[in-house]
């Protein structure tokens, strides 16, 4: 039974966190039941309608875990996050706003129309396939394993291995992907794209089918959390102009045409992706009374069942009753 307002002051030990957190997952995940499992791609048909998981782990090694956590999955437009941070570290943050904008666009994450309608001197913003697509072509290297190479780089040193590429789910999406081909096209005769056509799309469809689980998405999320250096060996993964800059994308554009939604009811940067994941940021907050994971954590949910913007039912379910439960708002 999911539990009111909780006075956290009485204690904080982890196998107290736990159960509560056990006890959300088992609630929340009847409204799996609301969404449907992506299947534009067919490959990711496959995934279980009704698996809930999450993963948090916090500054100093505190890390809850619940439902379904050892499910591996795809992260799909999760990746445009990291996409967009190799980006900014290899070609500097100027020249990358100068090329990509950063406004929420109030669309599906894969329209074409503002493309054209707005007559755009840049795409909206590297979140939506558009924008992330451009990224893609600006990452340096002739091929796609010379653009991704970066990318995984970052990853193994901040997960401590490398990630595989879903080979069914990247050929899958290469084969049926028509409307990202058709927007890489347009990007193309607009004259956006700064790579091959081919081997854009090619990097697009590989990055969106790299192999996680929600502890890696997590543990991204807690290096975000702290502007990009890990908190254990003090190491600056990321710039922190360029994680502050992720955040702030994250905020604003990562739940698609659901942003405005989330920034209100939940309140933290997020990022989802068509595979049901979501990767969620809290950053360290000051609170008058002790609260769950103050100096700031990072999370990760799957939930395959999405909803019509794309975006985890049950995953934003749960990740909006922990909000709430811990005060996680930054507003
Ligand atoms: O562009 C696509 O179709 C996918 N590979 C990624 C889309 C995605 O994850 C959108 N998320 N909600």
């Amino acid at each position: 039974m999911v539990q009111g307002a909780v006075n956290w002051n009485t204690g904080m030990s982890q196998k107290w966190l736990q159960e509560y957190v056990d006890d959300w997952v088992s609630f929340y995940r009847k409204h799996t039941s609301e969404g449907e499992v992506a299947s534009y791609i067919p490959a990711l048909k496959e995934a279980k309608q009704d698996h809930l998981g999450i993963s948090i782990i916090g500054m100093h090694g505190m890390k809850i875990r619940s439902g379904d956590v050892d499910v591996k999955f795809t992260i799909q437009s999760i990746s445009k996050v990291l996409s967009f941070i190799v980006a900014c570290m290899e070609r500097g943050v100027a020249y990358m706003l100068d090329k990509v904008d950063v406004e929420p666009t109030g669309e599906a994450f894969n329209s074409i129309m503002h493309l054209e309608m707005k007559q755009l001197k840049k795409p909206f913003n590297p979140l939506v396939n558009a924008g992330a697509i451009t990224v893609s072509s600006m990452l340096c290297g002739e091929t796609s394993e010379e653009k991704l190479d970066p990318l995984l780089t970052l990853m193994e040193k901040i997960l401590g291995h490398r990630p595989n590429i879903n080979l069914e789910v990247y050929e899958s999406e290469r084969e049926t992907s028509t409307r990202n081909k058709a927007i890489g096209y347009y990007l193309l005769e607009t004259g956006f794209l700064e790579s091959d056509i081919e081997v854009t799309l090619d990097t697009y469809f590989k990055q969106c089918s790299l192999e996680v689980t929600i502890d890696d998405l997590a543990r991204i999320g807690l290096i975000l959390a702290n502007d990009g250096k890990d908190p254990d060996s003090e190491e600056h993964f990321i710039p922190r102009q360029v994680a502050r800059l992720a955040k702030a994308l994250m905020l604003t554009c990562g739940m698609y045409d659901a942003s405005g939604k989330f920034a209100a009811y939940v309140g933290i940067p997020a990022k989802s992706g068509v595979s049901g994941g979501i990767i969620a940021v809290s950053p360290p907050r000051v609170r008058n009374e002790p609260l769950p994971f103050m100096d700031g954590c990072g999370m990760a949910v799957y939930g395959p069942a999405l909803d019509s913007k794309g975006n985890s039912t049950a995953g934003i379910r749960l990740l909006r009753h922990i909000a709430t439960q811990w005060d996680l708002s930054i507003f």
